[in-house]
């Protein structure tokens, strides 16, 4: 099949490759020019394990191109991948997708499949479809698909590979659609959930709100672990064998970030209000979440009363493990806020850097040992697998204090103190 994806993102990226690797011809388009050139001088300008390897083994049927001129009329399957962020009201900004749809009007002179993948709230497909017809284009000549995607940063290949499902959102009486989307997941062994358009978008920000849900329970779980000397790593462990609760998502620490968790749930707050629907849950997740990083430095102020003259190495930046993405990353916000204490903070991530403007006492260092070097105290922002696995007898002759702060829960307490370091977590008992 000859398919467009637009958008050059995360999910258009990968969404390209993968599309690619199954045997189609795929054109990548982005207005960013300067990203067009690193993709086509086989730089990938976003860290992702394994994109960069797809996108080199399918380069003769995979081309990037910043306009969509030339290739749109070709196409029979449009995937829209293009960045939905926050409005400053929290709603979702929709002005990427508005230009999109006005670039296809005017180049839609064959029978085209539209798919939207970007994350939009309930409603936007329906909306599309209309905004395509008021501006002429023949309902004859395409229908549009809600085909939202689900994978997770860091993991984003393997994600689509092993989809564990493909939710496919169609217009009523739309006959057409699901051959097409069945013809261009081919090799793709994962089970259809066949829904409308407005189901497809629900269920996207549905599964991203539980999820985020799951993860502030536990924070607020482990408050109160915190209270009673119980660790709620054990907590976690016993109440997922329970199959109707189950072992992922309930890892406490930090709080959620990155460019999806808060901007969906977020987006869909607001979308409840605007139906005069009070979103209880939604509000008190982001609540917990918001407040998290309070939890954190307040523990760290009973550990360190005074910070004058302290030397701080926070691990990790990355929102979290496997990317270079700083969005919304709770590691980034907690090291400044920390910065606007009088310390000295050294920081390091293996991919991700903090932006400017850096505050004057953040220095940025190029190795775990340069960070942690004379440091009085060690925290861990992100746990990246490096991290986890810090040779700790070495970790004690580098340090000059013994504290291992780790708010990621994803430490071994045992290892470290038999190294005379002292953990000190959140709910850790
Ligand atoms: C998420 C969804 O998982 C994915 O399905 C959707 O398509 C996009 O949003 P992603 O943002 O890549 O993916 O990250 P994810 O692995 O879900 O983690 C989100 C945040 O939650 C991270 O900050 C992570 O550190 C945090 N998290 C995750 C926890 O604090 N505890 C957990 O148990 C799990």
């Amino acid at each position: 099949m000859n398919i467009c994806v637009i958008g050059a993102g995360y999910v258009g990226l990968t969404t390209a490759a993968v599309l690619a690797e199954l045997g189609h011809e795929v054109n990548c388009i982005d207005k960013d020019k300067q990203k067009i050139e690193m993709l086509n001088n086989s730089e990938v300008p976003i860290y992702e394990p394994g994109l960069k390897e797809f996108i080199d083994k399918n380069y003769n049927h995979l081309t990037f191109t910043d306009s969509l001129d030339d290739y749109i009329k070709r196409a029979s399957v449009v995937f829209i991948c293009v960045g939905t962020p926050s409005s400053e009201d929290g709603s979702t900004d929709l002005s990427y997708i508005d230009s999109v749809i006005d670039e296809l009007s005017s180049r839609i002179n064959s029978y085209k499949t539209i798919v939207t993948k970007s994350t939009v709230p309930p409603g936007t497909n329906e909306w599309i479809y209309n905004q395509l017809l008021e501006k002429g284009v023949s309902p004859e000549l395409f229908n549009i698909v809600s085909n939202p995607e689900f994978l997770r940063e860091g993991s984003a290949i393997h994600d689509m590979f092993h989809a564990d499902k493909i939710v496919v959102g169609l217009r009523s009486g739309d006959h057409r659609s699901l051959a097409v989307i069945q013809e261009v997941y081919t090799g793709i062994n994962a089970p259809y959930v066949i829904t409308s358009l407005n189901g497809a978008e629900m269920m996207k920000y549905a599964a991203n709100a539980f999820l985020a849900t799951k993860i502030s329970f536990m924070n607020e779980i482990a408050r109160i672990c915190e209270a009673f000397q119980v660790d709620v790593n054990d907590v976690a462990k016993g109440i997922g064998l329970d199959p109707r609760i189950g072992p992922h998502f309930l890892q406490a620490g930090l709080g959620y970030g990155g460019s999806c968790f808060p901007k969906d749930v977020k987006s869909l707050e607001r979308t409840a209000l605007s139906k005069n629907i009070q979103p209880h849950i939604l509000q008190a997740v982001q609540t917990v979440n918001e407040t998290q990083i309070d939890i954190y430095l307040e523990k760290l102020k009973t550990l360190f009363p005074d910070f004058t003259h302290l030397k701080i190495a926070v691990l990790g930046i990355a929102f979290k493990p496997n990317t270079d993405d700083t969005r919304y990353s709770p590691a980034e916000r907690f090291i400044r806020c920390l910065s606007q204490f009088d310390c000295e903070i050294h920081t390091y991530d293996p991919q991700a850097k903090l932006q400017n403007p850096l505050p004057a006492n953040v220095i940025q260092k190029d190795s775990i040992t340069s960070a942690i070097r004379d440091a009085d105290c060690v925290i861990i922002a992100t746990d990246w697998n490096e991290f986890k696995q810090l040779d700790w007898p070495e970790v004690r002759q580098l340090m000059k204090g013994t504290i291992i702060f780790d708010t990621r829960n994803c430490l071994d307490r045992n290892k470290i103190e038999q190294y005379g370091l002292h953990y000190v977590g959140v709910g850790r008992g």
